[in-house]
């Protein structure tokens, strides 16, 4: 028997005025975006971006419905937009917001991250994600690995 571990390396912003231009701006428009979330049953609005190769920002926000496994998170609706509109383009970082403020920054759900690391692996590039909930640190990984070690994927089934 071997004892293993793993050790998950990510970065603690205290503010986002300690980030780079380009990081604030795309936090800047993702906050701007969560008007456009429908969550009406949570009240629990929330924002992601994708950054594209080519410089182009593809946007999402939850979509709740009244029979709720019917409503999508943020990051898949704006991934999955992302890949609609531009399929051979890599995605190279998410930012996540929220504006409720909470504990720690909001990082994706099981189902979100399943779907992000299909396009990460697919893409052969690691997608960094950058979080941030109401007025809290700021999270920043390199990687969807990092929030999904041992995932399942495509490779699998072959
Ligand atoms: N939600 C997201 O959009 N992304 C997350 O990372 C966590 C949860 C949404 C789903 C639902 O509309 C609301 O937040 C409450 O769970």
């Amino acid at each position: 028997m071997n004892k293993k571990s793993l050790n998950i390396e990510y970065l603690e912003y205290d503010s986002v005025k300690l980030m780079n231009s380009e990081e604030r701006d795309l936090i800047t428009q993702a906050d701007e975006n969560l008007k456009n979330a429908y969550a009406p049953y949570s009240k629990f609005k929330v924002s992601a971006v994708c950054q594209m190769e080519n410089g182009v920002v593809v946007k999402g926000t939850n979509q709740e419905n009244g029979a709720y496994p019917s409503g999508l998170c943020a990051e898949r609706v704006a991934i999955f937009a992302a890949k609609s509109q531009f399929p051979d383009k890599k995605v190279d970082k998410i930012v996540i917001t929220t504006e409720q403020t909470t504990l720690s920054p909001v990082s994706p759900c099981g189902a979100c991250r399943q779907v992000l690391i299909e396009y990460e692996l697919t893409q052969n590039q690691p997608i960094e994600l950058i979080m941030k909930s109401g007025d809290s640190k700021v999270w920043k990984f390199k990687s969807v690995k990092d929030i999904l070690p041992f995932a399942f994927d495509g490779e699998f089934l072959k």
